[in-house]
């Protein structure tokens, strides 16, 4: 290397970029790495065979049929992501109030997670507990006078846990936000012998319009109302942290905060409060303000894609819960020693 004499006896001892000079170099001092591993992928699941359904606000996401599903379930594994999340299409003459399908042995949930494990016994099989899918209200709690029954839907809750356990599950998500909830489906799993299933909880899952597309995909949007009652107001953040003492005291394993981006400083906050592993999840409305501008052209889809996942680890979450999964894990393949 040739020194730079216009650069010598300026009286500068300390020269930052020293560190950015080259790839090797900025690989070697990177501080936060993104790995395949870190990736959660969400799925969507729907009655039927050999049907692939288009969801019109999350560009190249489907609804998968169960056959299909196990295919995009094989394609996710090989790339290295090591776990799924299922969320069901529920068809309107299942749904009503008490959301009765959730706990259903052989529906559709049930049904996908024998099948996944079957197939795949390794890749690990995240199911979501909350009546939401299964309500003909759109809520993800039992209806009553308008009202949210928070104890008649822990109830609920626990059993569809159950179920999920029984069929194979691996980790339940209760993403519901009712009270007391982790409790309930603990003791309900222990009770039957179900000690390995490890809860992923929702501990601070806020109130958030960030959730639009996804209630697209499901046809699950609120019939009346919205969730500000259970799920978390945008402004709270020492709220998060009662939310997520609460929780682990009640038996979660994982506590995941939801949107991420949003909600970087919770994240960070949590990770520092907590020993237990931190999720972030990369919600729909994040998946779909990025698709929706690269798709103009106004921004680059794939350094944007790395770039907010990246913050969300650096923030302090362990594992992303994201629909970039796919195309986070081929990129990063391609990435490599291209810092
Ligand atoms: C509901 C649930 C929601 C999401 C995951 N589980 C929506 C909601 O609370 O209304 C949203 C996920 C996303 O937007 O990607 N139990």
């Amino acid at each position: 290397m040739e020194a730079t004499p216009a650069d010598n006896n300026t009286g500068q001892v300390h020269r930052p970029r020293r560190l950015r000079r080259t790839g090797a170099l900025r690989r070697m001092v990177q501080e936060t790495v993104l790995t395949a591993a870190d990736l959660i992928y969400p799925l969507f699941v729907m009655e039927g065979e050999g049907q692939q359904e288009a969801i019109p606000s999350m560009p190249n996401c489907f609804r998968y049929s169960l056959d299909l599903l196990l295919e995009e379930a094989k394609a996710v594994w090989e790339l290295g992501i090591g776990a799924i999340a299922l969320f069901p299409l529920i068809p309107h003459h299942q749904k009503d109030n008490a959301g009765t399908e959730s706990y259903n042995p052989d529906g559709l949930i049930p049904r996908a997670v024998r099948a996944l494990k079957q197939a795949l016994p390794e890749l690990l099989v995240i199911t979501d507990v909350a009546l939401d899918p299964y309500s003909s209200e759109g809520h993800d709690g039992i209806v009553q006078n308008g009202q949210i029954l928070n104890d008649e839907t822990v109830a609920v809750l626990a059993k569809q846990a159950l179920v999920q356990a029984e069929a194979g599950a691996d980790f339940v998500a209760p993403s519901d936000m009712m009270d007391g909830r982790v409790r309930e489906i603990r003791k309900a799993l222990d009770a039957e012998g179900w000690i390995n299933v490890g809860i992923l909880a929702y501990s601070a899952k806020y109130a958030s319009a960030y959730y639009g597309p996804f209630r697209d995909a499901l046809d699950s949007a609120p019939k009346f109302g919205d969730k500000k009652t259970y799920q978390m107001d945008a402004a709270n953040a020492r709220e998060a942290l009662k939310e997520v003492e609460l929780d682990i005291k009640e038996g979660a394993d994982i506590v995941m905060v939801k949107p991420a981006l949003a909600y970087l400083d919770v994240i960070c906050r949590i990770k520092q409060h907590t020993n237990l592993p931190v999720a972030a999840y990369n919600v729909s409305g994040e998946y779909a303000m990025v698709k929706a501008a690269a798709q103009q052209g106004w921004i680059d889809e794939k350094a944007v894609m790395l770039e907010t996942l990246t913050s969300m680890k650096r923030a302090g979450a362990d594992l992303i819960l994201t629909y970039f999964a796919k195309d986070a894990a081929l990129a990063l393949r391609t990435e490599k020693g291209k810092a």
